[in-house]
Parts: structure tokens; sequence; C-alpha cells
């Protein structure tokens, strides 16, 4: 039911590696997304939504196909420009599409139930150049893609079917024209407009929270886990430093991709294999568009210095009943919850 190649287009944007990018150099992705099931030759359900990079902007209302916005300025941005235009003839296209489906499964003699899915947007990249796509996948197989520069689509299967639809799409010159001009300009001045009634939301920075523990999978192995979460936008830079040095890439550093968190902020993980009490020091640390210039350090000490740690906290406990100083430093050391916690788990 779900296409291998649209699936791994829609989740490029979490594909991609956590960079330490530009804010103005970021590519902005804009697409929408229908999946539509024909159960029967006379029923039709129909599920969309649109997405700007991972943020879901608007969704349609499989009930009444009216649209529902995620935003306030969402729908503002979509009462501008082309997007007003689209928004107030998406039914219409959506009951040609029905029609069409139901017409090809006759022609074609397809059996029910169908599941057609379409993915159409652009990507605008820093230099403001536009790529649009638009792909139709049906059960769960990429089937025809659309070539905004040729005009034209083409199969992506061997099948007849593949042939017959994307044929029979070519031949209609007025709307593969209409397509072009709404999959470039069209879809990069929504983008931009978009952005513009969107900027409190889209350009907002929330601070990252790490955190980094320990697993122990095997006696002679220890994981180090630093996980990072809570940060918007997307860039950020995790690294491992050994003695001060950052860890290159290697078989011992397994860094996860950049998921989304429910509250439009993301999250990351990055695991460090060592062999424990190798005599190394390791820190976790970040860099993060709303830390500016700085960075968040988090050391772990490997198990030489976990007595010590121990000891000082035992020892800190006792004095700090007594001494008014050193419920400051207590409190000082505790505000770095990091350290903390990396020396609690050791205890
Ligand atoms: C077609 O499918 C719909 C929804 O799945 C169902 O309610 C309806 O009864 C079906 N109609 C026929 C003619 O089978
Ligand atoms: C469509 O359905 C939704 C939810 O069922 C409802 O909130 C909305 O008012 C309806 N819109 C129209 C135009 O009927
Ligand atoms: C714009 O940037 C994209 C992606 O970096 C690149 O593929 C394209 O060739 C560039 N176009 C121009 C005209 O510089
Ligand atoms: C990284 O972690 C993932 C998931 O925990 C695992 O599937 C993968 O094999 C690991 N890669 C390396 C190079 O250790």
């Amino acid at each position: 039911m779900q296409p291998p190649h649209l699936l791994l287009f829609l989740f490029l944007p979490l594909l991609l590696p956590g960079m330490w990018a530009d804010p103005e150099a970021e590519m902005q992705v804009f697409q929408l997304l229908q999946t539509s099931l024909f159960t029967n030759v006379s029923s039709a359900e129909v599920f969309g939504v649109a997405f700007l990079g991972d943020v879901p902007i608007y969704a349609l209302e499989p009930a009444n196909w009216s649209i529902q916005f995620h935003w306030p300025w969402a729908r503002q941005a979509t009462a501008e420009g082309d997007a007003e235009k689209i928004k107030s003839h998406s039914k219409i296209f959506l009951r040609n599409m029905v029609r069409y489906v139901h017409e090809t499964a006759q022609q074609a003699q397809l059996d029910y139930p169908l599941v057609v899915q379409i993915r159409a947007g652009c990507v605008l990249h820093p230099n403001r150049t536009t790529w649009g796509f638009m792909d139709v996948g049906e059960g769960g197989r990429d089937l025809i893609a659309f070539k905004v520069e040729k005009q034209r689509w083409e199969p992506r299967q061997p099948t007849q079917l593949a042939e017959l639809v994307s044929k029979s799409f070519t031949s209609k010159k007025s709307i593969t024209a209409l397509l072009e001009h709404l999959l470039s300009i069209s879809c990069q001045s929504h983008i931009l407009t978009l952005c513009r009634y969107g900027r409190a939301d889209l350009e907002r920075q929330e601070l990252p929270v790490a955190t980094v523990f320990a697993r122990t999978p095997k006696p002679d192995q220890l994981l180090l886990v630093c996980h990072v979460t809570g940060f918007y936008p997307r860039p950020i830079s995790v690294a491992w430093l050994q003695d001060g040095q950052e860890v290159p890439p290697g078989p011992a550093l397994n860094t996860s991709t950049i998921l989304p968190n429910s509250d439009l902020t993301y999250q990351i993980r990055s695991i460090l294999a060592v062999a424990p009490c190798d005599g190394h020091s390791y820190a976790c640390r970040v860099r993060h568009r709303s830390l500016g210039n700085g960075s968040l350090l988090i050391p772990w000490e490997n198990c030489s210095a976990a007595p010590t740690a121990g000891i000082t906290i035992a020892v800190l406990l006792l004095v700090a009943a007594a001494s008014a100083g050193a419920v400051w430093w207590w409190k000082r050391r505790k505000g770095n919850e990091g350290t903390w916690e990396t020396q609690e788990f050791i205890i």
C-alpha cells in the first residue's frame, strides 16, 4: 500500500544528514501528498496533506473535501496568488481525478480495490531556482512521473497501465502546460508566501536539551549515548570528543537521522562505542543556531574518574548540610545537568 520510492521521497528531508548550515542556505520543499482509496466501482475516499519541509500546513477533510489549516498564517498565505485559484478549484480537480481512475480501471480492466497516491510540489534552492515534481503511484508502486522541463509524463514501471496513463496525460497539452506553470512558478511563489506569513513559527529557535548516559550491551563494550532533543530549526551538529579531539566518523560512531517530535521540534542521538576504563575522557558537543557561537558540552568520565566522582558527591552531601558555601557550590554543580547525570549513572 505504500510505494517505496514515493515514501523515500516523502521522507527524504528526514534522511538528510544533520548539517551545520547557514540559515539562508537551506532549500525549502513544499509538497502535497494525496492518497485515494477506491474500494469498488462507486466509492472513493481521498486523504490529502500539504507540508512545508516537515511542517504540516493544511489537510483535506475526507468527509467533505474542505481544507483544514494547521496554522492561521497558512490560511492567509493560501488566500494569495495561484494558491487561491487552486484551492477554489480543488474539488473540481478531485472529482475529475476520481472519475478518471474509475474510467481507467474499466478500460484497463483493473481489479478493485485500488490505491492511488500522488505527490506533487517543488524544491526551492537557495539560488532561487525551483525544481518541480509530480509522481503518481498505484497499488504501492511508482506508476508515472511528470517531467516538468519536458512537459511530459513518463512511465515509472514497464506495464501497459503506465504506458496508457502517461500517453493519455501527455496528450492533454493544456493540462501539461498548466502543470508546468503550477509546479514551478506557482509553487515557488507559494513557498515564499508561506515563509513570509509563517515567519514567527518557521524561523523561531528552540534550544537543544542534551543528556549523556551509557549502556553496556557486552561486558567489554560501553555505548555512550548522547541524546539531544527539543531543538528547532533542524540543522544541528552533534559530535563526540575524546580527550578534547573530535572523534572522526567510523565504525565506533553511530549518529541517528534527525527525527521530528510532535511539537515541531527535533531530536537526534549519537552513540559512541568505547572500551570500559580505557583511560580517555569523553564529551558530547552540540552546536545549534539557538546557541549562537557557543556550544553545549556534556562530559563523561570513563570509569577511572567514577570513584572520585562518587566520593566527591558523598563528601559534598555531608558538607552541604553544614555549610552555606557548599550549598551554593552544590547548586552550581547541579546546574550542570549533563555532568550530574553522568556521574550519578556511574555511582
Ligand atoms: C462500495 O464501497 C463502499 C465503501 O467501502 C461501500 O459502502 C459500498 O456499499 C460499496 N458499494 C458497492 C456497490 O459494493
Ligand atoms: C467539513 O467537515 C468538517 C469536519 O467534519 C467540518 O468541521 C467543516 O465545517 C465541514 N466544512 C464544510 C464546508 O462543510
Ligand atoms: C541552483 O542550486 C541547485 C542546487 O544546489 C543546483 O543544482 C543548480 O544547478 C543551481 N542553479 C543555478 C542556476 O545556479
Ligand atoms: C547504528 O544504529 C542502528 C540502530 O541502532 C543500527 O541498525 C546500525 O547497524 C548501527 N550502525 C553502526 C555502523 O553501528
